[in-house]
């Protein structure tokens, strides 16, 4: 995992220029080769992935191609636009059973933790026998409950961040690298 908090930020690629973007922090193939690696750290055990949707969709579709797993997705609602809440709801479920199952719940940002710790909560109340959670990033400076992740990418500063899944009210999810919005 590495420490962000510091970088500076660089010019986005020129053919996703935007006025609402203040620079790329991290580029694809900074992000193609920690997926890479996070692969190889999780091993090809038998894992069954539980997705979190809309903004784990990309990390989940590289991660899961390097390691052996099942998945499934499951969609929980904390955010409008920049602002969070402490309570996340379900707004699409599981479909498969997790009984039993060791249990990697993919997620894009660890912000204040909420949604990791309901979710860890929610698989093991399901019954999985192992929970562990892999996140590309994570705000530490934002935390507001203590969650353990067990396979991360990168640690982001304290701003909102797009790209590779994430958004900004549905915008720039697609960016194919990790902005800063100003
Ligand atoms: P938490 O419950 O505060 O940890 O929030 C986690 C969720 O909030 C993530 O799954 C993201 O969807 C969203 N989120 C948190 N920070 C950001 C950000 O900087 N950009 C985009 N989405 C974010
Ligand atoms: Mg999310």
């Amino acid at each position: 995992m590495e420490d962000l908090r510091k970088r500076k930020l660089v010019a986005v690629p020129a053919p996703y220029k935007n006025k609402e973007l203040k620079g790329m922090l991290i580029t694809e193939a900074e992000i193609s080769k920690k997926v890479k690696e996070l692969g190889r750290k999780i091993g090809k055990g038998e894992w069954h992935c539980v997705v979190v949707l809309n903004g784990a969709v990309f990390f989940a579709a590289d991660l899961m191609r390097q390691i052996n797993c099942t998945f499934d997705t499951v969609q929980v609602k904390s955010y409008s636009g920049k602002n969070s809440s402490r309570t996340p709801i379900i707004v699409k479920p599981l479909t498969k059973p997790l009984n039993g199952r060791n249990v990697l719940i993919v997620e894009d940002i660890v912000d204040k933790g909420y949604t990791i710790e309901f979710l860890i909560r929610h698989c093991k109340d399901l019954g999985a026998k192992r929970v562990r959670v892999a996140s590309m990033l994570s705000k530490p400076d934002r935390r507001e409950v203590d969650v353990r992740i067990d396979y991360l990418g990168f640690i982001v500063p304290d701003e909102f961040i797009v790209g590779y899944g994430l958004d900004c009210d549905e915008k720039f999810r697609t960016l194919p690298f990790v902005a800063v919005i100003k």
